[in-house]
């Protein structure tokens, strides 16, 4: 081994991810050819928080996703289930809170996070849905969720081209660059299955999020999706007067 299949099992996934840890900066900046800083930074701008706040880093991996809020002053806790990939992560921001902790049975008290997010760990978490649920029940009412994952490309010559590097470039590449190559194998298989931009609109829908909006970047390799935790009134009802539920804008990337 060590590669995830698409059942991704969770020992398996933290197997994997323990596996690719040693490199997984480097290889993710030669696969995605630099654009993964780009698309950094729109999430970090799309969580919008400031010194004070406290945010959550789901599936944070070596916390390389959470940096930036660190070096803003802001309270993040990167957490992730990997030992792995938590031990390279503690190595290099000794400064970062790291937590081990599962996305579906997160170790938190209710309403503990100003915002959460998560960067390309979603598609891997066995079952996405109580993820997207647990996510809304440590962040607090009126809190945001930012997720970062692949996602389909919108103009169909590119998609093809995409699916075709997919599935023949990125094997040998990373067969070339990272510590566990078969590993890489799942990642396109991952991200074929994996729901498109609507659908994942959907599921934040269901899970009790509201004003769903995302952005598409580079060509809808990846979606930025973008939600509000419903505040709750005195009376005990939800109030999603500020918010439109289920609402989804795609504005250009
Ligand atoms: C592709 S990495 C992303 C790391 C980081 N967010 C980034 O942007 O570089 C995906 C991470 O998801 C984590 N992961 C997968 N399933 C998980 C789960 N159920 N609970 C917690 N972490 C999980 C893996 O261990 C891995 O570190």
């Amino acid at each position: 081994m060590n590669r995830a299949s698409l059942e991704k099992r969770p020992d398996d996934v933290a197997r994997m991810f323990d596996d690719v840890a040693a490199r997984y900066d480097l290889v993710n900046d030669v696969l995605s050819a630099g654009q993964v800083r780009y698309w950094r930074r729109i999430v970090v701008a799309a969580v919008d928080a400031h010194r004070g706040q406290r945010v959550l880093d789901l599936a944070a991996g070596t916390g390389t996703s959470s940096e930036p809020y660190a070096d803003a002053g802001v309270d993040v806790v990167a957490a992730d289930f990997s030992p792995g990939m938590l031990e390279v992560g503690r190595r290099r921001r000794p400064d970062i809170t790291f937590v081990q902790a599962d996305a579906t049975a997160l170790p938190f008290g209710d309403d503990e996070f100003d915002a959460t997010t998560i960067s390309y760990g979603l598609r891997n978490v066995n079952d996405p849905r109580q993820a997207l649920r647990e996510m809304l029940r440590v962040t607090k009412p009126g809190g945001r969720l930012v997720v970062a994952e692949f996602s389909r490309p919108t103009f169909a010559p590119f998609r093809t081209v995409y699916t075709e590097y997919l599935m023949r470039a990125i094997p040998p590449i990373a067969r070339a660059v990272a510590s566990n190559p078969d590993s890489y194998v799942y990642l396109a298989e991952s991200i074929r299955a994996w729901p498109d931009q609507d659908q994942l609109a959907g599921w934040l829908v269901e899970a009790g999020w509201t004003d769903v909006q995302y952005r598409n970047l580079t060509g809808g390799i990846v979606a930025v999706h973008r939600a509000i935790r419903p505040t709750v009134t005195a009376a005990g009802t939800v109030d999603t007067s500020a918010v439109d539920t289920g609402s989804v804008t795609t504005p250009s990337s």
